[in-house]
């Protein structure tokens, strides 16, 4: 099926839609943005949002936490620390995680564990979820399982409203099923296994799929492709670019309705369809739905437990689940007369020795034990350090293990040491010197006081495009050369003449400043180790947010006085040995 935007105009439900403001387009009128922020305005439909509402998928309860799970959480943690540290605590931030706990693949799973109950399966897997977002400091403001009854409660009031606005019908399905991926499968993306047992497999996932024949609720997908075809060719909320791209083709190839519910003689692990039990909501409908359980829909408005922020400004979610989150979930919102997420962020899987990670290759790597000899934060640095969201990222030991060393260990540790070390440093003071005089000092320290006035903005806009890889380049480099600008001033030579020493003094002020910012602004990576180096120089929490930053401290005469070091007991990042 080929759209063109001319045809759009019928695709749009009257009532459900109102212009865009400024643009001419359609879109679609929200029913719960009843939020008013700090200052009194109200928040409109396609306005500006002021709240940051950034949600992780959750996750499958069928195995165990891995590091492509962790890898999703972080990013999505260190976009929400960093609308936190920049906007301050006059815009509010939610950060939302949680688990995915129905659907055929789970019950199998919980067979083949020999658990006594699917429950109890669910309960012991999500805790470990859960374990693994705290040890890793994932700052979430909910953790929801799709097992609970809030969730239940709002999946059926989300169906009835599906159903109420006539978008869905019964009907006879055909088709191919993906268990492994909880999926429905087109025959032209189905072909034989290599292995010569000529198992019928998915071409996208290569997981076996299984014919099925039966009576299923539909959804009526096909008549929402134009409008979740116009919301990402104007709104262009995918990024990067190339899965925008990818959505285009899929839509462009054409989708049939979707089966949105199974029998449940076939599956009896789910959430049932309200008013017909004999039929099981599918699960990616249910586990969708979780994004509004959390923020409290049914919006009411008036229900002051209620949160009523909708959209969610971003939403985190890897390559294999782009068709759910781009396709499936614009259009089951549009169609309930709510606003699509006004970002998606899809990012490129980890390999492992640059092989897929799976468990039936054996490679599968578990954060947690990685944690106890790399530090949870060195994980964190890691794979925001080498993950890209466009490309692919290997996960290999040795190259953790050396990249940390180096850049935490061997850098930024070494030239916190140096500076806060009694002998260069014996009355334990950082001293700020206002006007030294650039000429005086090395090219070294002149190009770093250059990439220090630079280094807010680039890191800035890294962050904002959750390019987190590149942010920290920024950071190291500048943090490289404040260590090239150390040995050429050779402070243990002038600590000797005297601690009083001009150079030395003026060396020590911009040694500081450099890491005062680059703590700062790493708090959205590395919180953990941003605060102890934040601690060491006796930065009070008040003074640690984005606004912080600029203008640099001997430029701006705020707290320019010499200051005490706090106390430090231990080491900011230990080598780790092979
Ligand atoms: N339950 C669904 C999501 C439902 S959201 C309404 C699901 N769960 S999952 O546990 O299989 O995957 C959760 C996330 O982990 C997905 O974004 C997925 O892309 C990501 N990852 C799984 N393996 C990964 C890697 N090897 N590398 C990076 N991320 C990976 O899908």
């Amino acid at each position: 099926m080929k759209l063109h935007l001319e045809g759009l105009s019928s695709a749009f439900r009257i009532g459900g839609w109102r212009p865009h403001r400024t643009r001419g387009f359609r879109v679609p009128v929200i029913a719960c943005r009843k939020y008013t922020t700090g200052s009194g305005r109200e928040s409109t439909s396609g306005s500006k949002l002021d709240y940051s509402f950034v949600t992780t998928p959750i996750f499958y309860v069928n195995s165990r936490p891995h590091i492509g799970h962790l890898y999703t959480s972080v990013i999505a943690d260190a976009y929400h620390r960093f609308q936190k540290i920049r906007h301050g605590e006059s815009r509010p931030a939610f950060l939302y995680t949680g688990t995915d706990e129905h659907g055929m693949k789970i019950e199998k799973a919980a067979k083949a564990a020999g658990c006594k109950s699917v429950a109890d399966h669910c309960d012991s897997v999500s805790s470990e979820f859960r374990d693994m977002c705290d040890r890793f400091s994932i700052d979430y403001s909910d953790f929801i399982r799709t097992t609970e009854s809030r969730h239940k409660d709002t999946v059926s009031h989300f169906w009835r409203e599906l159903k109420n606005k006539d978008c869905i019908y019964k009907s006879h399905y055909e088709g191919w099923y993906c268990v492994s991926d909880e999926a429905f499968v087109t025959d032209s993306n189905v072909t034989e296994s290599s292995d010569g047992k000529k198992t019928k497999i998915s071409v996208e996932s290569g997981h076996p799929v299984e014919w099925t024949s039966e009576e299923n609720y539909m959804f009526k997908l096909s008549s929402y492709l134009p409008d979740v075809f116009h919301w990402i060719k104007t709104e262009k909320p995918i990024f990067p670019e190339k899965f925008e791209g990818t959505l285009v083709r899929w839509i462009e190839e054409g989708f049939q309705d979707l089966s949105v519910s199974r029998p449940h003689s076939r599956l009896s692990w789910g959430i049932p369809v309200p008013d017909d039990p004999s039929q099981v909501m599918y699960v990616w409908l249910d586990a969708l739905v979780n994004y509004l359980t959390v923020a409290g829909y049914p919006f009411s408005g008036s229900n002051s437990s209620s949160l009523n922020f909708w959209p969610p400004t971003l939403q985190i979610v890897g390559k294999d689940i782009l068709k759910f989150h781009g396709i499936y979930w614009p259009a089951f919102l549009i169609a309930a007369g709510l606003e699509p997420p006004r970002k998606i962020l899809c990012h490129c899987h980890w390999t492992v020795d640059n092989k897929k990670m799976s468990k039936s290759v054996g490679n599968v790597v578990d954060p947690i034990s990685l944690s106890e000899k790399y530090g949870t934060d060195g994980l964190r640095y890691f794979l925001l350090r080498e993950g890209t969201p466009h490309s692919d990222a290997n996960f290999n030991e040795e190259k953790m293990r050396r990249l940390l060393n180096a850049e935490l260990a061997d850098t930024l540790g070494n030239l916190l040491n140096r500076c806060t070390a009694k002998a260069i440093n014996p009355s334990q003071i950082w001293p700020v010197v206002e006007n030294f005089d650039e000429n005086q000092i090395s090219i070294h320290g002149k190009n770093l006081i250059k990439s220090l006035e630079e280094l807010f903005d680039k890191v800035e806009t890294s962050y904002y495009g959750l390019n987190f890889y590149r942010g920290l380049e920024h950071i190291m480099a500048t943090v490289r050369l404040a260590n090239l600008f150390v040995e050429d001033e050779k402070p243990w030579v002038l600590a000797k003449q005297s601690p009083q020493n001009p150079r030395l003094l003026t060396m020590l002020t911009i040694v500081f400043e450099t890491l005062r910012t680059t703590a700062i602004i790493m708090q959205p990576v590395v919180p953990n180790l941003s605060t102890l180096v934040l601690d060491r120089l006796s930065i009070p929490n008040e003074e640690r947010s984005w606004s912080n930053i600029q203008p640099l401290l001997w430029n701006s005469g705020r707290n320019a006085s010499n200051k005490d070091l706090g106390n430090f007991k231990s080491i900011f990042y230990a080598r780790v040995k092979q």
